[in-house]
């Protein structure tokens, strides 16, 4: 009797640490990814630095008063040929509840989550989603207010810490 009890105690012991094994490795698998999205996810970070870099620097070398040509303005037209050529697509998002142009406003259920999960503290907030048999990553980095100038345009931004806008991509996982 003690006998069985033994092995079946042993068989228990061996099924559940197989299990372990199992799930240890089915964890790796999808941590390990896919290289395709590990690509696409390098080209977010880059266009992320790429854009947010020039919006800065247009800011600060060519923005002197309100009437200006705001980087937010120009870029608009730089984010349409990146989306007319087929690359990808970028958005400057509110963050406020308080947007200069309501465009801007979180308008999917991705963009108002990423903006919920940004002002919550996360640095990004990524999904993959398939759209007609294409699978694109959707990403999405904070926007904090850089520079005291940003006020100059956006006065409700006075004082914020946290982020008051978002960057927003949609990039073709290829
Ligand atoms: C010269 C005025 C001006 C300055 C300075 C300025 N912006 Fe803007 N910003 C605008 C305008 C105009 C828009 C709307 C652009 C559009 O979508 O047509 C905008 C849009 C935005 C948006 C998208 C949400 C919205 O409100 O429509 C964010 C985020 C943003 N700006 C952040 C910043 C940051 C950060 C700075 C400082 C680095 C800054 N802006 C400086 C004029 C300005």
């Amino acid at each position: 009797m003690k006998k069985i009890a033994v092995i079946a105690v042993g068989l228990c012991v061996l099924c559940t640490a197989s299990l372990l094994t199992l799930r240890a490795q089915d964890k790796a698998n999808s941590v390990k990814s896919d290289p395709a999205v590990d690509r696409a996810k390098k080209q977010a970070k880059m266009l992320d630095t790429l854009y947010k870099t020039a919006i800065v620097l247009i800011t600060e070398n060519y923005v002197t008063g309100k009437e200006s040509l705001a980087a937010g303005d120009a870029f608009q037209a730089l984010f349409k040929s990146m989306k007319d050529n087929g690359f990808h697509e970028v958005r400057l998002l509110d963050a406020t509840g308080n947007a200069y142009d309501s465009d801007n406003d979180p308008k999917t259920e991705f963009e108002k989550k990423a903006v919920k999960a940004l002002l919550d503290g996360k640095t990004i907030y990524e999904e993959i989603v398939t759209e007609k048999n294409q699978r694109y990553l959707l990403s999405a980095t904070a926007i904090p207010v850089v520079m005291q100038k940003c006020t100059l345009c956006h006065s409700n931004y006075e004082g914020v810490k946290g982020p008051i806008g978002a960057l927003g991509l949609k990039i073709p996982v290829e």
